[in-house]
């Protein structure tokens, strides 16, 4: 049987990609800590900040632990911390470093919010913030993100420089590609022209013109005038 082999290999391709999936699968699907995609925040002194976190846990949690700590070169403390009972309960403090701290957001919703606002930012405020997670239900796996805070007296201005200098240089090089297309192009033409006009004269000197020495009316000049 023909058919009989390819079968067989797309029966052990199958298997593969499904082996491959369980290996995949546990990784994927476990608990999962995010600060979202800036992992450096500047803010300017007496504001406050958001510092995002979320997670996610494709087993679903039971009186998860979070905790927020933070860090710098002299300081290690633990700046708020909670639990949370289950998916559809919100979480609960249980304690907190300071009144400047405050949990925001919610984890009824599908995405798992434990991010926390800092008010009143003071200098001494500049350090590692990090957010845990701790799921019972998964064997106390713990996870974690961090975010660093810088707090400065005034944000600095996007230095465009370097994007500007990017910018010229990529317009520049665009510029140059087309001027050398159209300079190609115009020399191309050129070319043709003049090539057509060589064909021409080819033409013109086989079919009209038939002096010859090139030199029209010279035949004429050439007869002594006959005189009387
Ligand atoms: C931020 O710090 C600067 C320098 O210490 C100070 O002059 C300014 O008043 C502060 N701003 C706020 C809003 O506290
Ligand atoms: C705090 O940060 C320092 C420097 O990054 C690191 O060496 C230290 O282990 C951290 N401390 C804790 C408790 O995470
Ligand atoms: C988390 O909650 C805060 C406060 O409600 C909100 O500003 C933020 O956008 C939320 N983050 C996500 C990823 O939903």
């Amino acid at each position: 049987m023909p058919g009989a082999g390819i079968r067989g290999e797309a029966r052990a391709r199958w298997l593969g990609t499904g082996l491959l999936g369980l290996f995949l699968l546990p990784v994927s699907l476990s608990l999962e800590v995010s600060v979202g995609k800036a992992t450096t925040i500047s803010a300017v002194n007496g504001t406050e900040i958001l510092l995002p976190c979320t997670f996610s846990s494709c087993f679903g949690f039971e009186n998860l632990r979070f905790w927020w700590s933070y860090n710098s070169s002299d300081t290690f403390k633990i700046l708020i911390e909670g639990t949370v009972k289950n998916e559809k309960s919100d979480p609960k403090v249980k304690s907190k470093d300071n009144d400047r701290i405050t949990l925001e957001g919610s984890t009824k919703e599908k995405v798992n919010n434990i991010s926390i606002l800092l008010k009143d930012l003071e200098f001494s405020d500049t350090g590692k913030y990090t957010c845990h997670v701790k799921n019972p239900k998964e064997n106390y796996l713990q996870h974690q993100a961090t975010i660093f805070l810088h707090v400065v007296e005034k944000l600095e201005e996007v230095d465009n420089t370097v994007t500007l200098i990017i910018l010229a240089v990529v317009g520049g090089v665009v510029g140059l590609l087309i001027f050398i297309l159209l300079l190609k192009k115009f020399i191309t033409f050129i070319l043709k022209k003049a090539q057509e006009k060589k064909k021409e004269c080819l033409v013109s000197s086989s079919g009209n013109d038939n002096t010859e020495n090139g030199l029209p009316g010279s035949k004429a000049g050439e007869k002594p005038p006959t005189k009387v």
